[in-house]
């Protein structure tokens, strides 16, 4: 049985994702909470060799194949990482989890969204469901402004690489998403600054977490 939170962390390239987190893990070590950040794909040994197929190879991969190694690595990650995690009492922080099967492979990549919640409900399971999905929101014009030149030019993986369409599909079926689940998918305008976002992440996760722990959420 589930007792811990858990928290995921969402939104396209370059929305901040990667500054929240390490403020929000500095934020629980200062507090003193348990927890535990673990990131998809990857996570495990298994999902970080899966992780280099998704990112890296030079194999041309369908929006399918891609879904389906997601999933697998995602079914690593919760049966070696998040269940035990979960059933110590931790807070498990995710960057990213399957909305951004349903965003990437499902809304951008034209996939059907029933088919892969299907098969996303079939790897999670019950237990392993967010408390909270934060989704940073940010248009692909300004995320891409905000990489490195460098950035730009040499390091984009296999899934940035896909351009400005695809990511626009993607930020619509983040917002999509968020719409169909209000109760779990909290939206943070990511064109306000680091310090300002995390305010509002750290106050949204304790009225979240308490509520949690009161059994009212
Ligand atoms: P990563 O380097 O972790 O990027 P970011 O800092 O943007 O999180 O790369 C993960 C990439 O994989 C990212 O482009 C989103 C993509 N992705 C999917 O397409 N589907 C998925 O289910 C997941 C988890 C990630």
């Amino acid at each position: 049985m589930k007792k811990g939170f858990l928290i995921s962390f969402e939104g396209g390239e370059g929305c901040g994702k990667s500054t929240q987190l390490k403020k929000f893990a500095i934020f629980l070590e200062e507090e003193g909470f348990d927890f535990l950040i673990t990131r998809e794909p990857g996570g495990t040994e298994v999902g970080e060799k899966i992780r280099n197929i998704l990112l890296h190879d030079k194999a041309a991969l369908s929006s399918k194949t891609e879904f389906l190694l997601f999933s697998a690595s995602r079914c690593k990650l919760i049966e070696e990482v998040i269940i035990p995690a979960l059933n110590e009492g931790k807070i498990v922080v995710l960057d990213r989890y399957f909305d951004s099967s349903y965003t990437y492979q499902g809304y951008a990549g034209n996939l059907n969204l029933q088919d892969l919640q299907t098969i996303t409900n079939f790897a999670i399971g019950d237990d392993a469901q967010p408390d909270l999905t934060v989704l940073l929101d940010l248009s692909y014009e300004e995320g891409f402004q905000r990489k490195s030149a460098d950035e730009r030019l040499k390091n984009l993986d296999r899934i940035e690489q896909k351009g400005k369409e695809y990511h626009d599909k993607v930020r619509a079926g983040y917002l999509q998403l968020a719409k169909d689940n209000p109760r779990r998918i909290f939206v943070v305008d990511a064109t306000k600054t680091q310090d300002e976002i995390f305010e509002i992440v750290k106050f949204e996760f304790k009225k979240r977490y308490q509520n949690c722990q009161n059994g009212t959420k």
